[in-house]
């Protein structure tokens, strides 16, 4: 089989860990993701002048514009509580080029407001798009903290979405998001941590499981992981079930490591989707 040809468009980060800043952000584990399940990815992106981490592009064929500085985040887990992000630098939006490769998916994944979901859809033209909900669904709030603010997207603008991923957390004071979504895009996958997820097809719920015998080192990236994997396999055509396996396989590589230090395992996930029910 030929790989799979990807755009994944999102700000690659700079995550602070500690004392150590490394890559991060939902288009940079995705991209790197997708690359390790076989897929061709095209990574367009936009980072700072003091961008410090290309070496974890390494491999990747990116579309990069520089400029001002790189997307900071530090992300806290409090025992017992949910993800505390804080921010304390953002990147300029992408915009789209004036003409995108040919490509099979154009995969939206922002990590906060710098993809403009109208100016891509028309962008991708023909190309099916997929949208990690994650990035449209906070902002930016008082000094360094990150805000949930209500999605307010136009649903005829959803339905000329083909793939849509979130997770729980995502949904907190979002209203009816996930009915919209639902209603509007055919195919769903609603995350549920080590609940596993929910795949939705035209209304019609299944629930996938999740690769039973990963370690938990870190959660970083769980749900960029598996939306990258879930949108590679509808990509090849996979159904629904079988590529929501896909990404959660990925998944469960990723959280074996501190922020994308397994990223470069993930292939190991083509082995891990017989386990997943
Ligand atoms: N500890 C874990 N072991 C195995 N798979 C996991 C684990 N945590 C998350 N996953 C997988 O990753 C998917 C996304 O995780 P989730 O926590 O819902 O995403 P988010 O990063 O958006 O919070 C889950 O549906 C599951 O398949
Ligand atoms: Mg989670």
């Amino acid at each position: 089989m030929t790989a799979a040809r990807l755009i994944t468009v999102g700000h690659v980060t700079h995550d602070r860990y500690g004392d150590d800043i490394v890559a991060g952000g939902c288009a940079f584990y995705a991209a790197r993701t997708q690359a390790a399940l076989g897929a061709d990815v095209h990574l367009i992106t936009a980072v700072g002048a003091n961008f410090a981490c290309d070496d974890a592009l390494a491999g990747l064929t990116v579309d990069v514009t520089r400029g001002g500085l790189t997307t900071l985040f530090t992300n806290l887990y409090p025992a017992g509580a949910l993800r505390v992000q804080r921010i304390e630098a953002t990147a300029p939006p992408i915009a789209p080029p004036p003409r995108l490769p040919d490509a099979a998916l154009v995969h939206l994944a922002p990590v906060l407001q710098e993809v403009d979901l109208a100016a891509w859809v028309a962008a991708a033209g023909d190309r099916p798009v997929a949208i990690a909900v994650q990035g449209w669904i906070k902002d930016r709030g008082p000094g360094e903290t990150v805000v949930q603010t209500p999605w307010q997207v136009d649903g005829a603008l959803l339905a000329r979405v083909a793939f849509a991923a979130c997770g729980e957390e995502d949904l907190v004071d979002q209203g009816d998001l996930l009915d919209r979504l639902c209603r509007h895009v055919p195919i769903v996958a609603f995350t549920h941590g080590k609940r596993g997820c929910d795949v939705i097809v035209r209304g019609r719920t299944t629930k996938v499981g999740i690769y039973p015998h990963a370690v938990e080192v870190d959660p970083t990236g769980a749900g960029d992981t598996f939306a990258a994997g879930f949108f590679l396999g509808l990509a090849e055509g996979r159904d629904p079930v079988a590529a929501a396996k896909l990404g959660a396989a990925a998944a469960s590589v990723v959280v074996e490591g501190r922020g994308g230090a397994t990223l470069g395992r993930v292939g190991e996930a083509h082995a891990r989707v017989a386990q997943i029910a």
